[in-house]
């Protein structure tokens, strides 16, 4: 009987301390995802950085060059005016939101795009605009498949990607695996600047954009500051700087 009671004390101890484990493990995971809350921007950082500005008509002034990054976000509810779908090919799985981009890149997106085709190269459009809780989903379920590390590294938190200004768009090729080395990562590389766009992530740049290297990622600065970044082989955030 002793022995039995024994064994069933065991037994409760060791369904607590079960149960204990699996709580805080879930607290954690829950730590790492992204709630909206505890992120607040900067605001005096937004209005020295123009992230404030109500953009209407991009052409007209220098408002492509708005800087997008870890420490320069943009507010919840900044949506882009003119956001349009470009007359170029996407994958299957792009949802509708992700097929539009502001209207300002659309010719030029739409001039790579054919060019590259023109040059036997073919291009895809994969995801452009995303909203905040668009871009709040996929950093969450990030972090779900792959951990916090590598969410950070790939994904940019909601309120601090680029892709909801609406002027820059990830591209892919018919394989749907555009990655260092592929000819179209290649060609998008050596040309995108003659359209007006910037790898924004490039290799050996991470300490920089704080992001890991994205042959993809194409975001619209104007020619003239695309060709400059090209030639001299820096980022958004050095040509900004200078
Ligand atoms: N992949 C880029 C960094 C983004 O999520 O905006
Ligand atoms: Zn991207």
């Amino acid at each position: 009987m002793k022995r039995k009671l024994k064994r069933f004390l065991i037994f409760i101890l060791i369904s607590f301390g079960v149960l204990y484990l699996s709580k805080n493990d879930i607290l954690s995971i829950k730590d790492l995802l992204f709630d909206g809350n505890k992120i607040s921007l900067n605001e005096k950082d937004n209005l020295v950085n123009g992230n404030n500005i109500n953009t209407n008509n991009y052409a007209n002034t220098n408002d492509y060059l708005l800087l997008v990054n870890k420490n320069h976000g943009l507010s919840k509810n900044y949506k882009p005016e003119n956001l349009t779908i470009p007359n170029i090919k996407f994958t299957n799985l792009v949802n509708n939101e992700e097929k539009h981009v502001s209207e300002v890149i659309i010719k030029p997106l739409e001039n790579l795009v054919n060019e590259a085709k023109n040059e036997g190269i073919i291009l895809l459009g994969n995801s452009g605009y995303r909203s905040y809780n668009s871009q709040k989903n996929l950093f969450n379920n990030r972090v779900k498949s792959q951990g916090l590390e590598n969410a950070e590294s790939y994904v940019a938190k909601p309120g601090f990607s680029e892709h909801q200004t609406g002027l820059c768009i990830d591209i892919t090729n018919e394989n749907e695996f555009l990655i260092q080395g592929t000819k179209e990562g290649d060609w998008l590389e050596n040309n995108c600047h003659r359209f007006g766009f910037i790898i924004r992530y490039p290799l050996g740049k991470e300490d920089i954009t704080g992001i890991e290297y994205e042959p993809w990622h194409i975001r619209y600065v104007g020619e003239e500051a695309a060709k400059y970044i090209y030639e001299n082989k820096i980022t958004l955030e050095e040509y900004l700087e200078k």
